[in-house]
């Protein structure tokens, strides 16, 4: 156990911003939930805030919440803030999370170019000059059919028009802004957040890529910065001594080369703190999400991706400055041990984990459950929708947790040791059920292993779930395989079939050539474990000695490996990967990036799905810079020893490849399951056994599952 007072004493120590004194230093980001009433916050997001809030975090933040609703809203579901009819709820929120033992902050914005209920409304969206239309709208390509429908669905008919903010304009922002943060405090908030990023007005004025005025607000940074410090001065009047008032800023943006630049930040950040404000809260903005840079802001892909633009302006200012994005807990330590951050924010991290502070502070920092990273949550915005959480259930349905015990235990037989069968285990245990789990392999993990190894914020699922087994004594048996007659030795009540998807070679001439592989004699390559009897000799032998040198044992070492040694791999020749779903795409990118020259067979459109838009577009673009040969509608008609023949757009085409890779043709497969039935046994499916749906799917199946024994 680890001694939490020594590993976490910064971060867990109480800090004050402005009048307030914080328990520690983990706030929860501003993250919207989309869980309003026409602006009216109800119980479903009260019960979602206090999850976080009695999970130890020591300041609670609502999301974007409109100062002037409905007017500069993206949506009808966000906390409204301009009129009394919104203070019960805000009244209710703010004392369930003073109940449940944290500060309540709520974050102002108008949204700027993005007012979508503006155009519904037929109203011109107000902004500092007229938006430059998009230079890259690459990212579209890569959308499903689904996915636009959703958008469309919220798509205003009304053609969206732009109001440039004249005097009187700004004048109303300013007073909207103070009103909002008055109602606020009038409903028990300690603290406001003013939004200057993400392009919306304020951060639109700020910026020198959305600022093109030449009037007073306009122009030099402090012109720019002038609205924003306005605001803040109003704001400050307006809520007395005893309310924190937080601005949040992008530290950068990215994606256009004449964004703002962290040295322009470090220097609106002071006329801020000139201003009066209590804290600066660094973030990022992108300029184009649309071209795939969503990943860089605001919501980044990389751990402390904003943390040296968050220890400039620390440097800069005498006021807490918070760092956000990725901010895992070590890093929050170190950020605030060594002085480049005094509080921290947490977003996906506490949708993942709501009890992350009570458990690092217990010494359980193992169990923490963490984000993947997968965008999962965040796509949900994009079609207005609640975000859920791939690995969390229980976001957005918060009676879920604890869970209850059940009054009459069961001997529950788990088959398949990967995400959905070990998640079963897990909550199944925790309820109380007798629960073995048995797998055909040696190691935890099934596919979730195999996905660690190209995607490595995989891992820390895989590890987490590895810890909970462990922590929760629950019984595991690997290299055993589930028959009707294993089963019934093992004499359960119910079985629990999370055997995962059937991989099929593809039905072309040569598609059961030794060099073609699946996910499974994939995995069995690597790791040396499964079936390798289709394997040519020298690569039966190489995935012998890797296994015995213990670099298949881990996903990393075996991403090192990979990664170092590539000429002794057959990985580095010619790779042709056919199916661009997730796997696919993911194999590819990993496969090209240890030099393999790689050319990916799409069947489907677009590449990387179900992956999460954001996430998707970001890899589809590494993919391209990573020069893979991307072929969105090939049909591939055969295969031979050294090439793979193709139709596409009509024409038939051929490439060379030394090593084939199959990520197409996956699917359910409840084989066994329907034997055990028939068998006579109880039998539920879990994960990509019964629809595949990776991860996300794996987990959101095994709740109901395990919750239902
Ligand atoms: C579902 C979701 C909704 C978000 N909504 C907002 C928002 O309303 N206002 C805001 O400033 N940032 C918003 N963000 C960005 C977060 O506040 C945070 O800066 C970002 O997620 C990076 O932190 P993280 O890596 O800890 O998630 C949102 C992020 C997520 C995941
Ligand atoms: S959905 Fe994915 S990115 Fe979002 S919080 Fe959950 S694990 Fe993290």
């Amino acid at each position: 156990m680890t001694n939490a007072a020594d590993a976490y004493s910064n971060l867990l120590s109480p800090g004050r911003i402005g009048p307030l004194t914080l328990p520690n230093r983990v706030l929860m980001a501003p993250m919207d939930m989309n869980l309003c009433e026409d602006g009216e916050i109800e119980e479903t997001e009260i019960a979602h805030f206090v999850a976080r809030a009695a999970g130890g975090t020591g300041m609670i933040s609502t999301g974007a919440s409109a100062v002037a609703f409905p007017l500069g809203t993206t949506s009808r579901k966000e906390p409204g803030l301009s009129d009394d009819r919104f203070l019960p709820g805000l009244t209710a929120l703010a004392d369930a999370i003073h109940a449940a033992g944290a500060k309540f902050n709520v974050q102002l914005v108008h949204h700027g170019k993005i007012s979508r209920i503006d155009t519904m409304d037929g109203r011109p969206m107000l902004v500092p000059s007229v938006p430059k239309p998009p230079s890259d709208m690459s990212a579209l390509t890569e959308m499903a059919t689904e996915e636009m429908q959703k958008m469309g669905a919220i798509r205003p008919t009304n053609a969206p028009s732009f109001k440039e903010a004249d005097a009187d304009d700004i004048a109303w922002l300013i007073r909207t802004f103070a009103e909002a943060a008055a109602r606020v405090v009038k409903a028990g908030a300690d603290s406001v957040e003013i939004h200057c990023a993400h392009n919306y007005i304020l951060g639109g004025f700020l910026s020198r890529f959305t600022n093109q005025r030449t009037d007073e607000y306009g122009g030099s940074l402090e012109n720019r910065a002038r609205l924003a410090v306005e605001v803040i001065k109003a704001v400050v009047a307006e809520v007395g001594d005893t309310t924190a008032v937080l601005v949040r800023m992008a530290g950068e943006e990215y994606g256009e080369y004449d964004g703002l630049t962290i040295e322009e930040s470090v220097q609106a950040a002071k006329m801020f703190e000139a201003a009066g404000a209590h804290a600066i809260h660094v973030s990022g903005t992108s300029l184009n999400s649309l071209g795939a840079d969503f990943t860089k802001g605001p919501l980044p892909n990389t751990v402390g991706f904003y943390a040296d633009n968050t220890a400039a302006i620390k440097a800069a200012v005498n006021i807490p400055v918070i760092a956000v994005g990725r901010m895992l807990p070590e890093l929050a330590e170190k950020m605030i041990a060594e002085g480049r951050a005094d509080f921290v924010a947490m977003g996906r991290q506490l949708l993942a984990e709501p009890d992350l502070v009570i458990k690092i502070k217990a010494g359980h920092r193992a169990r923490v459950r963490p984000c993947i990273n997968c965008y999962v949550c965040v796509a949900e915005n994009f079609w207005d929708a609640t975000p859920k959480c791939a690995v969390n259930p229980a976001l957005g349905n918060e009676t879920l947790v604890p869970f209850g015990r059940t009054d009459t235990p069961k001997r529950v037989l788990v088959i398949g040791a990967g995400p959905a069968g070990l998640e079963a285990a897990r909550v199944a245990t925790e309820r109380g059920h007798q629960v073995v789990v048995i797998d055909k392999a040696d190691r935890l993990g099934g596919t979730l292993w195999f996905s660690s190894l190209t995607t490595p914020d995989n891992q820390r699922l895989l590890q987490w779930l590895t810890d909970e087994v462990k922590r929760l004594g629950i019984v595991v048996r690997l290299k055993t395989e589930a028959t009707v007659e294993s089963v019934r030795a093992l004499n359960p009540d119910v079985v629990v079939v999370a055997t995962g998807a059937k991989r099929p070679l593809p039905d072309v001439p040569g598609g059961d050539l030794p060099h073609v592989h699946t996910g499974d004699s994939m995995r069995a390559l690597l790791t040396g474990t499964g079936d390798t009897s289709r394997e040519s000799l020298p690569l039966r032998v190489m995935g012998k000695l890797g296994k015995l040198s213990r670099i298949t044992t881990s996903p990393e070492r075996l991403r090192w490996f990979t990664a170092r040694f590539q000429k002794f791999l057959p990985m580095t020749r010619n790779v042709v990967v056919i199916g661009g779903s997730l796997v696919g795409l993911e194999l590819a990118n990993f496969m090209a990036e240890r030099n393999s020259k790689v050319t990916l067979l799409g069947d489907v459109e677009p590449f990387g799905l179900p992956m999460a838009m954001p996430r998707r577009w970001t890899e589809v673009k590494h993919a391209r810079e990573l020069g893979i040969s991307l072929h969105r509608s090939a049909e591939v008609q055969r295969i031979t020893a050294d090439e793979v023949e193709f139709v596409e757009d009509g024409e038939t085409r051929t490439v060379p490849a030394d090593m084939v890779i199959v990520a197409t043709g996956t699917s359910s497969d409840t084989s066994l399951a329907d034997q055990l039935t028939a068998a006579g046994f109880e039998v539920q499916v879990a994960g990509d056994a019964g629809s595949v749906d990776y991860i996300e799917g794996a987990m959101h199946t095994a709740w109901p599952v395990a919750l239902g024994l």
